[in-house]
Parts: structure tokens; sequence; C-alpha cells
């Protein structure tokens, strides 16, 4: 019981001592997949980057000029049980006929390339398309039948141009349009909704009919989460579909949030932190996603890679990602890297 009493401090230490109560319930075969530490193995990664003929250009830090390699050889091991290894084969035969979709912002399009990387590496020569039409793109091999696809959707909840300028809807969630009868939906959200100044992709928030210039962030993105929830109690059937919530990918910018404070955020970091728990805690988000999820009467699983994640301060892009001209990415994830885990446990959990 050892580690499950220490996420109880944990998570009581930042006053969500009710949510203790659930901190356990994601479970394969009665295992916590979420509670482990970072082993060194040799045998990963579990494919070759620059082999993967579509990998966006932020994600690929070796070709980026990356040199240290050490952060691909890590495999997460669970405290009591072991993650699945990927079998890309029996992934495909598992889906065949069937569509799965990631549907979020840059951490889904992450998690997203991360899983056609896996499937493309097993099958090098196999004939495959990507096509993107409006916000989705679709991987396909040719004469498989899985189709895995990426709907780039910052909110979940809608963001609308009118006259006075873009309005983010917190009770409009018309997007889900493109999500009902999808076999297998991974959601997040998250990153976008501390943006302000140019880079914040709305001018207005609509809620409860009042038109407001802004809130309180935090609020936000809880009314877009029940929006959300509201949305799969109403349209997912648990007999045909399989609902995941990708949990809060964490950003490394600070470094004394795991106590190195001369370290330039994750800048020339090379190794994992090897221990289970992060000296500054989970973000607070992931206490409000929790509370709304515990709120859903369908059957959605948390994808919990929030702590394995945190520890992972050696596996972004830092200079290696879209380019030092466009600064330090300590937020997206350098593939082969930790996605490829949150796809392992992700199979693990489905398979
Ligand atoms: C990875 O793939 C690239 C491009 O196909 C190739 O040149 C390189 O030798 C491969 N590396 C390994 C370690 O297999
Ligand atoms: C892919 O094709 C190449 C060249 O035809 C061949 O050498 C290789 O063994 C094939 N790989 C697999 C996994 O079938
Ligand atoms: C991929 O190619 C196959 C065969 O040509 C085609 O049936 C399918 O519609 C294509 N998929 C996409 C997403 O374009
Ligand atoms: C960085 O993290 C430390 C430790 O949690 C905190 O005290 C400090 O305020 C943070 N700095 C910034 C700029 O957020």
């Amino acid at each position: 019981m050892g580690h499950r009493v220490d996420s109880i401090v944990l998570i009581s230490s930042f006053h969500f001592t009710v949510l203790a109560l659930f901190c356990c319930n994601q479970l394969a075969n009665g295992c916590d997949l979420f509670t482990g530490r970072w082993v060194y193995d040799p045998s990963y990664p579990l494919y070759n980057a620059s082999a993967c003929p579509f990998m966006e250009r932020e994600f690929s830090c070796q070709q980026n000029g990356r040199r240290d390699l050490l952060y691909t050889r890590y495999r997460w091991q669970p405290s009591r049980c072991s993650v699945t290894r990927f079998d890309a084969l029996n992934f495909l035969k598992s889906f065949r006929g069937k569509s799965i979709m990631f549907v979020g912002d840059s951490l889904s399009l992450n998690q997203w390339q991360s899983l056609a990387c896996m499937l493309h590496s097993a099958l090098p020569n196999a004939t495959f398309n990507i096509t993107t039409v409006a916000d989705v793109s679709t991987f396909e091999f040719q004469g498989y039948g899985v189709k895995v696809m990426l709907d780039r959707n910052l909110f979940l909840v809608d963001v609308v141009k009118e006259n006075i300028g873009r309005v983010l809807k917190l009770d409009s969630i018309e997007g889900g349009q493109l999500w009902k009868g999808i076999d297998l939906l991974i959601f997040n959200t998250w990153h976008w909704w501390n943006r302000r100044g140019p880079t914040q992709p709305w001018d207005f928030i609509e809620v409860g009919g009042v038109i407001k210039k802004d809130m309180d962030r935090m609020l936000a993105f809880e009314t877009a989460l029940r929006t959300w929830a509201a949305w799969v109690n109403a349209n997912i059937n648990p007999s045909k579909s399989r609902v995941f919530f990708q949990g809060i990918s964490p950003s490394h910018y600070n470094a004394s949030s795991w106590n190195e404070a001369k370290a330039r955020s994750c800048l020339g970091q090379t190794q994992p932190l090897l221990s289970s728990s992060y000296p500054d805690g989970v973000p607070p988000a992931l206490g409000v996603l929790k509370k709304v999820l515990n709120t859903v009467r369908k059957d959605v699983t948390l994808l919990d890679i929030t702590m394995l994640s945190l520890l992972r301060k050696d596996g972004h892009p830092s200079i290696y990602g879209t380019g030092a001209a466009n600064g330090m990415d300590c937020s997206h994830w350098c593939l082969a890297g930790v996605p490829d885990t949150w796809n392992e446990i992700l199979y693990s959990l489905i398979v």
C-alpha cells in the first residue's frame, strides 16, 4: 500500500483530500499503471524517429540537432506490474474496421504522431496515407482498415467568429459532431486556457448567455469540461465507444519546481527524475479535471500521465523544436519519447 499512502499525502498537501479517494481507480487487472518510476532500458526507443516519414519538425529533436540520446532509453515501470509492450500488429488486428481519434491541442498532435510512428515502424513497407480535411487528419494503412485520427481542437468547446470578434463559448460544443461514432476517443485540453496577449485565440468569453471580456481561467476550464462531460453523457454509446482523457501534460519551464534552481528551464536536461514523485506536486488543473471526470455518468478513463511526465524534465525539445528563434519548448515532447509511453499505457488498458 506504500505508493497509495504516498499519493494520498501528496494530494492532501495540495488540498485535494477528497480527490485522493479517486486517485487510484484507473486500474488494469487491479494494477495502478500510473504509479512507478522510470528505469533505463536499452531496448528503447520503440522506433527510429528518423525513419518516421511524417514526423512534425517540432518533435524531431535529433534531426534538429539534439545529440544526447539517453532520454530515449527509459521505460516506465509501474510499482506492482508492468506496462504491456506495444505490439503494432496486434493493435491493428484489434482495431480492424475501427476508428481512433485524438481530440485536443498540440499535445494530442504529439500523441497522435507517436502512435502513427509506433505503427509505421512495425510495417515500414506498408502503404499508408495521411489526409487532412479541415481540422481532422487521418492516418491509415492501405488494407488494414484502421483509422488513426486527430481533431485539432484547443478548448473542446467552440470558438465562433461573430461581429464583435472571436467568442469562446463555454456552453457550446458543436465541434462534438465530429466525435460521434468513433470507437476510441482520447480527449485533451489545458495548455491554451492561460494564453493572454497576441496568442490568445479569442476576444470574448460567453457563458450562461453573458458575454465577458475575461474571467478566472481555471473556472473557464472547469466550465468547459462540464460542457464536455454533458456531451459525453448525451452522446457516447458505451457498447460502441471507449472514452479516455489524456490528462494534464506538464511543462518544465521552472527548474525550481524540481529543486534545480540553477538550471535554465528544461535546456540541457538529459535524465529523468528517478523517484516516483515530483518535488512541486501535480498542477492544480489535474484536480479540476479529476473533479469533473468523477461527475461523468458514462465510463471515461483518465489516462493519468501527469506524474510520470512530470518526472521527464529531460523529454522536451528545449531549443531542438521548431528552432531557437521561436524560443524554448519545454511543453511538447521529443519523439521518440514520453508520448510513446502514454500510448503503451493506453494499449495496456484497451488490449
Ligand atoms: C534510422 O533511420 C535512418 C533513416 O532511415 C537511418 O539512416 C539510420 O541508420 C537509422 N538508425 C538506426 C539506429 O537504425
Ligand atoms: C521492407 O522492404 C525492404 C526492401 O524491399 C526489405 O529489405 C525489408 O526486409 C522489408 N522490411 C519488412 C519489415 O518487411
Ligand atoms: C487511403 O487510401 C485508401 C486506398 O487508396 C483509400 O481507400 C482511403 O480512403 C485513403 N484514406 C484517406 C484517409 O485518404
Ligand atoms: C518556480 O517554482 C518555485 C518552487 O515551486 C516557486 O517558488 C516559484 O515561484 C516559481 N517561479 C515562477 C516564476 O513561477
